[in-house]
């Protein structure tokens, strides 16, 4: 009769030790900046909440710069599992959706408010789950900032960038905005891109000052002209299956926690834009040039055909929605 019972409470015995052993889920968390930046400070948050909140559940290990995956490799190592967790830019993930192109169309939206408002209406929140059948869901959007064109020399009008090539995302409406001003370009990985420019591979570059100063690029570029052209944002991702297949409860914490970071990171991007300008401009080994309205006006002029170029792969109702958040008095 004693046997069962010693048997039974053995095995409960056994079953909370193993519950109590049970290994973490871990979270490769991978991405190409440098830490000190909107996007890095991110993941560095993320994992700090997920390992305060739940502690041996849930492990994150962080790889900034390129240190575990690049460009050319991390979206397909997401798929693989490899990594769970990426935020590429909304250029780069142009393979798997047209849709998300209209984030690079330049010009479109005034600036990072107009961003975040399209980000979070319902087009906006239908584009994070534009990758599922990719086996790639959206998390969230991450704002850096808007962009700024820089050069081995001054741009001030369209025509001062014709002939010269310009480094790019992999990104078709990229390709073209630089077209439009009769420059040329090349897709390189953001990991070589201050090799490419310090080697004059290619002469310019369209970044936000944070990617500009982390990654030292004032240094091989004279020029920065302050365009704010267009916008450059990540979205946060995971593998869809290793996702869902997170217990719920532990996912819906995570979840809590990527909306407080989301907030934090969205909160703070501009400043630290802000804070990076202030570096360049007092290291002095870059001219800031800075546009007339009428300049401006040329600068958008010349890139504003790539619209209608790209309206039929993005989507005529995703280009209009977009459009629609720069008119402030609708919110
Ligand atoms: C770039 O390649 O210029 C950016 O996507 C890098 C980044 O992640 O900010």
């Amino acid at each position: 009769m004693i046997k069962p019972i010693v048997t039974i409470a053995g095995l409960v015995f056994a079953m909370i030790g193993t519950a109590a052993q049970a290994e973490p889920i871990v979270i490769k968390f991978s991405h190409v900046v440098a830490e000190d930046t909107p996007k890095g400070k991110g993941a560095l948050l993320f994992k700090r909440l997920v390992e305060e909140r739940l502690p041996g559940q849930v492990s994150v290990e962080v790889y900034p710069n390129s240190s575990l995956y690049g460009d050319a490799n991390e979206l397909e190592a997401l798929s693989n599992n490899d990594v769970q967790m990426l935020a590429p830019s909304l250029a780069k993930f142009e393979r798997y959706t047209k849709q998300l192109q209209v984030f690079d169309l330049p010009f479109l939206f005034d600036n990072l408010e107009a961003v975040n408002r399209f980000q979070k209406r319902s087009k906006g929140r239908q584009l994070l789950r534009s990758m599922e059948k990719d086996n790639i869901s959206g998390l969230a959007y991450w704002h850096n900032g808007m962009k700024q064109l820089s050069a081995n020399r001054a741009l001030r009008l369209p025509s001062d960038a014709s002939g010269l090539s310009f480094r790019i995302q992999p990104s078709a409406v990229l390709e073209s905005q630089f077209s439009r001003l009769g420059a040329s370009t090349k897709k390189i990985a953001f990991g070589e891109v201050y090799k490419s420019l310090q080697s004059g591979a290619v002469q310019g570059a369209e970044n936000p000052w944070s990617n500009i100063y982390s990654q030292k690029m004032h240094q091989v570029q004279p020029y920065i002209t302050e365009t704010n052209h267009g916008v450059l944002d990540y979205m946060l991702v995971s593998n869809t299956r290793f996702w869902f297949g997170i217990p719920h409860h532990i996912r819906t914490e995570l979840e809590g926690i990527i909306d407080e970071v989301t907030f934090e990171v969205n909160r703070a991007a501009e400043e630290a834009n802000q804070v990076d300008r202030a570096r360049i401009l007092q290291a002095g080994t870059s001219t800031i040039i800075e546009l007339s309205p009428e300049q401006r006006e040329a600068w958008r002029e010349a890139m504003r055909p790539v619209w209608q170029q790209f309206e039929s792969d993005i989507g005529e109702d995703i280009l209009k929605a977009a459009q629609a958040v720069n008119r402030k008095q609708r919110d």
